[in-house]
């Protein structure tokens, strides 16, 4: 293969989404995507963004697309603008993106698509950086993205560049989310959009902000024992405490649908007839249930009942972004 085929040769990889047990909701001034909150997430099995990057020789040819559709450049210069300075390099991308899974609909496909972005373009330019470097670059693009380049369970600490793994893949391996996709098209107002205003109008932003290092560091400590009523229950917080600083924002943002808490009661009949169920949502009406994997069969059943024909999805713990070699994505 010549030097000009190469160059043209697409890299083809893939990220899985990560979960946030506990929420990044809020930025901090200074940095790009500097996180507000301590956030503690699992990466997700099963779910993949899957990326080609191929380099092209000019701005003008630079563009992406998610799923055959153009994306909107101004979303992404910050990423490449980073990337250029990070890496010391000039070139401009190509790039073709699928997900596995509903796209903007509040199952974090932002965090899988910058991981995977960020993985896809750091070796197409042939620049393998480590997992720590390729969380900066990655955060850029989205803060979620920090830690979905870790597979496993990670930790972005508030006001962190880069996010880092605390437990990996294998270290819980009887752990089962359970996900009602109550409503699988994009959502009203983008979790950026929404965390911005709920940090400029919600009068509990600052009591969010002040009590959520406790939480993550209680779920991080849950995470490691394997104990899944703490971690259940720290989670039951921080996704209770965020929505409050959206359902108080002006004007307010309710992402939450009627089969929304519909799920969320089933959560609390499981738990009374002693079933782990602890339900978490993000910026989306889908609704995400960890449970064990002896549990999660019983989980889904009782879930679907409350989705009517919503899809159940039963996943687990993943692994960091892979490369898939070459060919075309769409
Ligand atoms: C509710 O990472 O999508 O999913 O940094 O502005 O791109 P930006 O936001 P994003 O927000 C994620 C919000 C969340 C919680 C979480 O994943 O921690």
């Amino acid at each position: 293969m010549n030097r000009e085929q190469k160059r043209h040769q697409p890299t083809r990889c893939a990220a899985s989404p990560s979960l946030a047990l506990v929420k990044y909701w809020g930025k901090q001034a200074g940095g790009v995507n500097l996180p507000a909150t301590t956030s503690i997430a699992v990466t997700l099995s099963h779910l993949e963004t899957i990326t080609e990057v191929r380099l092209v020789d000019s701005r003008d040819k630079q563009c992406i697309r998610v799923a055959g559709c153009l994306q909107d450049s101004e979303r992404y210069s910050p990423f490449f603008d980073n990337l250029r300075a990070t890496l010391d390099h000039d070139n401009w991308f190509e790039v073709d993106s699928i997900n596995s899974f509903p796209t903007g609909a509040g199952l974090a496909s932002s965090s899988s698509a910058f991981a995977a972005l960020a993985f896809g373009c750091t070796r197409a330019l042939g620049k393998p950086v480590s997992s720590g470097e390729l969380s900066r670059i990655a955060r850029v693009g989205s803060g979620s993205a920090a830690r979905a380049v870790y597979g496993g369970f990670t930790r972005l600490s508030a006001g962190a560049q880069q996010a880092e793994q605390i437990a990996p893949q294998q270290h819980w391996s009887d752990l089962r989310v359970v996900i009602a996709v109550v409503d699988s098209g994009p959502k009203p107002i983008s979790s950026r959009s929404a965390m911005s205003r709920s940090a400029e109008t919600s009068i509990y932003y600052r009591n969010w902000i002040d009590s959520s290092e406790d939480l993550a560091q209680l779920a991080e400590r849950a995470i490691l024992r394997r104990d899944i009523e703490a971690l259940g229950s720290a989670m039951r917080q921080s996704y209770l405490r965020m929505f409050c600083t959206m359902f108080t924002a002006e004007p307010p943002i309710v992402y939450w649908l009627p089969e929304s808490v519909a799920v969320i009661r089933a959560c609390e009949r499981l738990r009374h007839s002693g079933i782990p169920a602890w339900e978490t949502m993000d910026a989306g009406p889908q609704v995400k249930v960890v449970t064990t994997a002896r549990w999660s069969g019983r989980v889904a059943e009782a879930l679907s009942r409350e989705t009517g024909n919503g899809e159940i999805l039963v996943v687990g713990a993943g692994a960091e972004p892979r490369l898939i070699g070459t060919g075309a994505v769409t």
